[in-house]
This record gives structure tokens, C-alpha cells and sequence, in this order.
């Protein structure tokens, strides 16, 4: 059986993760756990950093030789964009960095693999997003890289909704951007007739009854999608089984996405290549 976690030493690479404040996220341990039991030599540890000081942090990362990279989430993935050398995938479309390279000269290079985490855990859980009815609750940071996602996934079309509509219609400019041929439209949080509903939001967060849409108005057929990782069972999800619903949770955005950053930073088990 695989260690639950690695032999910290010299060697060691370091993937740090800034938040602020960092006491609730989840992705310090995931990672941790991940890189155990793929034999990785790294170690995940949260840095909470008030965005004040984001750029201060950041310079200073440039010097840390065995820093193979950090993760990023709440408040500084948008700050993070204009922090890095450069960019690679759809991180600037996004508008959006959630993982960051640091090359052996200090570059720091920015992705974000939220929505390819998302798109991988659908397709393992058995959802084809391919000619998919897409309701997207939320526009936030995770909501718009799922959005940026499901386009290149190949969507019949997509919905978004969000609490604040402006920020619904920025994100369906965006994508018609870069996705022309792709039916987008700010709307209702209507599920009905949907094939596939994602929230993105973050309703649900810390426990309590609140959900994003109204559950009862959810069809069976309809698979619904939760990004919210703790609790890993939100009201979202309960509701959604008891109308007889498929359901994904958080969990699995999170877990894909981990090798997914380990390709991107070139961490590989201890023996590869070796
Ligand atoms: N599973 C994973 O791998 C993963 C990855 C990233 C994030 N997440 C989780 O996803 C959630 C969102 O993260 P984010 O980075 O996208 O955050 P964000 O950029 O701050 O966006 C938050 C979103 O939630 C909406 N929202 C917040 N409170 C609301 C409320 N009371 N009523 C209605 N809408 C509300 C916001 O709407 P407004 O625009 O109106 O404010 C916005 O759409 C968090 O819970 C985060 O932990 C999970």
C-alpha cells in the first residue's frame, strides 16, 4: 500500500499554496496524498498571504530553487495573471491562473487547469460532455475556466447563470470570443430539459440547507455537478440524489487536477527516467 505521506528531505520539491485565509481549503491535503501515492517526491504547504502582500510573496518564490510551483485559489487567481512571465492553455481567456510553474531560471509560467480538472472527472464518472445541455451556475474563478472547459469539450450549448448577472454576461462575451460557434446565453437557474447542471458557486461551502437552484424543479435525467469540495455531500447533492439524479461532487475536480499540475510542473515518481 502506498504511504499517505512522502519522507520530507533536502530533495524534496516544494509545491506551495497561497490562500487567504487558508484554514478551510482542501487542496494542501489532496495534493499531499497525491503525491504520495503517485511516489512523488514533493510536498504540498499552505501559504496564507493577504493580497497586499501577493506580490512581495511572489517576487521572493523566484528564488526558491526546490520550489517546483504553487496552486492558487480564493482571492489571488485573478492577481496572479498579471504576477507571472507568461501563460500557457486558456489561462488569459479565463482571465484566471490557478497553477503556477517556477522554471529553474525563476520564470514563473500560469495555467489553469480547474475546468480540464472538472472535464477529466466527468469523463471518468461516465459523462460524455460531447452535444452535453449545459446549465453553469456561477461565474466566478472556477466557473468561468469549467465554461472555457466544456466549450473546447465540445457542448450543445451552455447557460450560465450567476447571482450577479453582469458578471454572467461578461463571461458569455468571453466565450463567443473564442468560441463563436458555440449557443451561449446568460438565463434563469432553470434546469428543466438540461442534460448536465455544474455549480460553480460556492453555495454549499462549510455545510447549511442554501442551494444554488431550486432542487425540486431537477428531472432524474439530469446529472448535476457540484465543485464544492467540504462537505464532499452539500445540500446541492442531496437534493439532487433524492430526485433520482447522477450526481458528481467536488471531490473529483479536485483529484483530477492533480496529475494534471504534477505534468505541467514535470514532477514524476522518484524511479521514472531515472
Ligand atoms: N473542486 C475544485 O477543484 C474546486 C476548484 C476551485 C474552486 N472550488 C470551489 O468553488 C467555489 C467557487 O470558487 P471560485 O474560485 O470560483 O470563487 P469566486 O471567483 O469568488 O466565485 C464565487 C461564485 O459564487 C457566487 N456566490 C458566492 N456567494 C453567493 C451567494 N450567497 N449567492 C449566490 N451566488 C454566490 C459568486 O457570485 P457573484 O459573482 O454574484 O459574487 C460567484 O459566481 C468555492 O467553494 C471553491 O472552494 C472548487
Amino acid at each position: 500500500m502506498a504511504p499517505d505521506r512522502i519522507e520530507i528531505s533536502g530533495r524534496t520539491s516544494v509545491y506551495a499554496h497561497l490562500a487567504h485565509p487558508s484554514a478551510h481549503v482542501g487542496a494542501p491535503g489532496a495534493f499531499n496524498r497525491g503525491f504520495a501515492e503517485r511516489g512523488i517526491d514533493a510536498v504540498t504547504v499552505s501559504v496564507d498571504v493577504a493580497p497586499a502582500d501577493l506580490a512581495g510573496v511572489v517576487a521572493g518564490f523566484r528564488g526558491w530553487r526546490n520550489l517546483a510551483g504553487f496552486g492558487i485559489t480564493m482571492p489571488h487567481k485573478k492577481a496572479m495573471l498579471t504576477l507571472v512571465d507568461r501563460c500557457e492553455g486558456q489561462a488569459e481567456a479565463i482571465g484566471a491562473v490557478n497553477t503556477v510553474r517556477r522554471d529553474p531560471d525563476g520564470a514563473l509560467v500560469g495555467r489553469n487547469v480547474d475546468g480540464e480538472g472538472f472535464v477529466v472527472g466527468m469523463r471518468a464518472a461516465g459523462h460524455d460532455l460531447r452535444g452535453a445541455s449545459v446549465l453553469l451556475l456561477g461565474a466566478g474563478g472556477a466557473g468561468r475556466s469549467i465554461a472555457f472547459s466544456l466549450a473546447e469539450e465540445g457542448v450543445a450549448d451552455l447557460t450560465v447563470h450567476n447571482r450577479t448577472t453582469e458578471w454572467a454576461e461578461t463571461l458569455v462575451e468571453d466565450l463567443r470570443r473564442v468560441h463563436p460557434d458555440l449557443a451561449v446565453s446568460v438565463g434563469p437557474a432553470d434546469p428543466a430539459g438540461r442534460t448536465l447542471v455544474v455549480n460553480s458557486t460556492s453555495i454549499g461551502m462549510g455545510g447549511g440547507a442554501e442551494t444554488p437552484l431550486d432542487v425540486e424543479l431537477l428531472a432524474p435525467e439530469t446529472v448535476v455537478a457540484e465543485i464544492v469540495v467540504s462537505p464532499p455531500r452539500t445540500a446541492l447533492l442531496a437534493g439532487a440524489e433524492r430526485r433520482g439524479c447522477a450526481t458528481v461532487g467536488g471531490m473529483s475536480m479536485l483529484a483530477n487536477q492533480i496529475d494534471l499540475v504534477a505534468g505541467f510542473l514535470g514532477l514524476r515518481k522518484e524511479t521514472d527516467g531515472a
